[in-house]
């Protein structure tokens, strides 16, 4: 494991057991957003697969299977995150630990791929950006739901706010810098919405 995923492995570890409850900022609250928000998004389309990277304790796919059947997989760096989402016992689903950085699945296995307030974990955002697409069929769709501002704002998010919260290697980014990246890693942005204050969704096709 990386030291930037050790750290976060660390971070989340700790928070695992009172995920779910905390419904602060720094806690799940934001996740809750971004996970709504993905399951309105996606509750008319048709697929059959779905991979959640850095699923935490399984909040999303557990939103998704009361909407849909398909199959679920859920993955995140922290071993306590997948303990907490597996003893959920989700129909459909099965949780495991790896990282967004070397997606444990062959190309061209889901149909969807969603990351939901993760994504400012990645310290090599790109790279994780490649796997997605590596892992998603073609025409399938790349869905990021993130908290992030531009400017200054992020300059002392990035160099001040992250490391006092010592929760790892973060990098806030806006939704316009996610668009660029999507871009930049040869996804068609088909959606792109600002959901609540500095919550956005963006979504990609490969
Ligand atoms: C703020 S939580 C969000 C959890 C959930 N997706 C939600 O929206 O509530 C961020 C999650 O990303 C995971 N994470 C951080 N870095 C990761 C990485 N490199 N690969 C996979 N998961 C990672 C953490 O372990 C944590 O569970």
């Amino acid at each position: 494991m990386k030291d930037y995923e050790a750290l976060s492995k660390k971070h989340f570890d700790g928070q695992a057991a009172e995920y779910d409850q905390r419904d602060t900022y720094y806690y799940s609250q934001n996740g809750k957003i971004s996970c709504r928000d993905i399951a309105e998004q996606i509750r008319a389309l048709p697929y059959e697969s779905l991979l959640d990277v850095g699923c935490g304790t399984g909040f999303l796919i557990d939103l998704l299977t009361r909407q849909k059947a398909a199959r679920y997989f859920g993955l995140d760096l922290s071993d306590e995150m997948i303990h907490v989402a597996q003893e959920k016992a989700i129909p459909g689903a099965s949780f495991t630990v790896g990282s967004a950085d070397h997606l444990p699945y062959p190309d061209e296995s889901f149909d969807i791929v969603t990351c939901s307030q993760s994504f400012h974990h990645y310290p090599y955002p790109e790279q994780a950006m490649l796997e997605a697409k590596r892992v998603l069929k073609p025409g399938g769709l790349y869905i990021l739901s993130d908290t992030g501002i531009g400017g200054l704002g992020a300059w002392i998010d990035n160099h001040i706010l992250f490391k006092l919260a010592r929760s790892g290697d973060c990098r806030t980014t806006n939704r316009q810098g996610i668009e660029k990246l999507m871009t930049n890693t040869g996804f068609t942005v088909t959606d792109s919405r600002q959901i609540k204050g500095m919550i956005y969704t963006v979504t990609g096709r490969k």
